[in-house]
């Protein structure tokens, strides 16, 4: 049996209940591009609210680092991983938690105790040195040379500047074939970090005030590609059982082998793997020039060019096969990925198209560029060139020039970029009427009537009714909210009703700004309050509705037309999603 599936029963045996990996885009959380850790898509459960499925949870959640992406291609680096994770919500803490972990890694991982060594918090001013948890691991049979202590930097886990956070223990294993010492150093590098618990018990906000959350809970994460090439002996991630079948049919379409070119066989390995986990998102992200469409273009047109380096013939069906066979692999634990095959392989398949259009004729424009290069720079209009004419992220770019010791003008491209952008905005305002950007006459008037269902829910289902996404697009809305039970036929007229009724009584709507604090007394709703700035806007609608939100709306509900729900369905465990729209 492979990792995963040893991890997940093992938990569940111990009263976890597994929850589904949720999409590498958050639904509700746009304050990152991708999931970037297992314990994200949870943070609104760490805080305190009810999760549907209990207080024990465990699940393996797919996460994208983006920000090391120029480190891929070196033994350890990816910008996909699988993170393994055990939750207690308020139930379990220290002990327990350290229980379960060390019964996992001896009894069913067969890990001897020998090769295992821990980090504890060693506190500060205000937290005191955590005993308690340097005493659970030596209960087990840990030596204290094993255990040590060491500081926020290390061993205090916050995602980002602000959120749920508290002190961790971090376990580590001896990857070596030399004798294993007796004490711990945790600097020397043969001892691996292999799996993390953070005991949540603070939450740090925005203005580095930290208060003490309602309930204590814990969060682990172990990364599964390293732990698999750990337990398998390897020290290069990519030898392992998760990637060897990749490499080797990446080798089957290059002249280079592996051991000629690592790098860039790692790369594509990497990069098309990745790309294919977006594509399947139920997020429907395609490449484009923004955002996480952006990252995938990057991705997609990276592998490319290090293709090209391996002397793959692009026009074949090089990434085609590489995508079928990763959506094989993963297939059983994704769901998604057999339900959108078409959509990966035939969008891997227009990119590659048409960046292969361009890409050989700015490969040639930029070695002529960089032949008459003296003074080691290149300069932004030829970078922009590059970026506007060929297609060359500019991230491509700065590659290409490193190999030839050559730096370029990165921020003097995102300027010219940027006044570029300006310009054609303008030009096409006229054409799109803003609505590329979200802020259309349509999208502020489904923006309105968002906030109208909102409040309709309350009125005819119940006042637990709480949002849990939005999102909106020039030909409808679709709204996710808290709810136990599909919406019977009645329910669903009477919001209809409502919402029609509010447009009829034609209600201005108004807009406040307040301290965050005086917006809550007030009552105003909001998705997660810990996301806005000190000083926030509250949209009214009347006595209607009052929401905290960055706009913009309508003036007068009577702008909206009629509305009409389209479809209501489930979304996940205890959230159901609406889809409107105003005739
Ligand atoms: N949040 C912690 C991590 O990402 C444990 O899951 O390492």
């Amino acid at each position: 049996m492979n990792l995963k599936d040893l991890y997940i029963n093992y938990f569940i045996s111990k009263g976890h209940k597994q929850i589904p990996s949720a999409p590498v885009v958050p639904e509700n959380d746009s304050s990152v591009l991708f999931n970037t850790a297992g314990m994200q898509p949870l943070i609104p459960y760490l805080m305190g609210q009810t999760h549907p499925y209990g207080t024990r949870l465990c699940d393996y959640q797919k996460c994208i680092r983006t920000n090391d992406l120029d480190s891929i291609g070196d033994k350890t680096h990816h910008t996909f991983f699988e993170m393994l994770g055990n939750w207690s919500l308020g139930d379990y803490f220290k002990e327990e938690s350290i229980a379960y972990s060390f019964e996992f890694l001896t009894s069913v991982l067969n890990i001897p105790i020998e090769k295992l060594a821990m980090t504890v918090y060693e506190g500060d001013a205000s937290i005191p040195r955590d005993e308690v948890s340097a005493n659970a691991w030596m209960s087990h049979g840990v030596k204290k040379e094993r255990i040590a202590y060491l500081d926020a930097s290390n061993n205090f886990w916050i995602a980002g500047e602000s959120g749920p956070c508290g002190g961790d223990t971090e376990i580590f294993y001896w990857r070596s074939d030399d004798p294993v010492p007796e004490k711990f150093d945790p600097e020397d590098e043969r001892w691996v970090e292999i799996w993390n618990n953070v005991f949540m018990e603070y939450y740090k906000a925005p203005d580095g005030s930290v208060s003490v959350l309602p309930k204590k809970n814990v969060d682990t994460g172990m990364g599964l590609e390293r732990v698999v090439a750990v337990l398998e002996g390897v020290d290069d991630n990519y030898l392992s059982s998760v990637w060897i079948d990749v490499i080797k049919k990446i080798e089957s379409f290059a002249t280079l082998t592996y051991s000629e070119n690592p790098k860039s066989i790692r790369i594509i390995a990497d990069h098309i793997r990745t790309a294919v986990f977006i594509l399947a998102d139920h997020s429907g992200i395609k490449p484009s020039n923004t955002d996480q469409g952006y990252i995938l273009r990057r991705l997609i047109r990276r592998a490319i060019r290090h293709a090209k380096k391996l002397g793959i013939d692009i026009n074949s069906s090089w990434e085609q096969e590489i995508a079928l066979m990763i959506i094989d692999k993963y297939a059983k634990y994704y769901s998604e990925l057999t339900e959108n095959k078409a959509v990966v392989l035939e969008n891997l398949q227009v990119e590659k198209v048409k960046f292969n259009r361009t890409l050989e004729k700015g490969l040639r424009e930029f070695e002529k560029i960089t032949n008459n290069i003296t003074d080691g720079n290149l300069n932004r209009d030829l970078a922009f060139k590059l970026y506007d004419t060929y297609g060359f992220p500019i991230e491509l770019t700065e590659e290409l020039a490193r190999e030839k010791g050559i730096v370029v003008d990165v921020a003097g491209f995102k300027e010219k970029f940027k006044a570029h952008q300006e310009l054609s905005r303008t030009a096409s305002q006229g054409k799109f009427k803003g609505g590329l950007a979200g802020n259309g006459e349509i999208e502020t008037k489904y923006h309105t009537a968002t906030h109208l269902l909102n409040a309709a829910l309350k009125q005819v289902v119940g006042p637990d009714v709480h949002q849990k996404g939005s999102n909106i697009t020039d030909e409808r809305m679709r709204f996710d909210f808290s709810c136990d039970h599909k919406l019977t036929d009645e329910e669903k007229i009477a919001v209809e009703n409502l919402v029609n009724q509010w447009i009829k009584d034609e209600i201005e709507v108004t807009k406040k700004k307040m301290s965050k604090e005086d917006a809550l007394k007030s009552g105003a709703e909001c998705m997660f309050i810990e996301k806005y700035p000190d000083v926030v806007t509250v949209y009214s609608v009347g006595d209607v509705s009052h929401e905290l939100c960055g706009g913009p709306h309508v003036n007068n509900t009577r702008e909206l037309g009629t509305f009409k729900i389209k479809k209501e369905e489930a979304s996940s465990a205890g959230v159901r999603r609406i889809k409107a729209v105003l005739e």
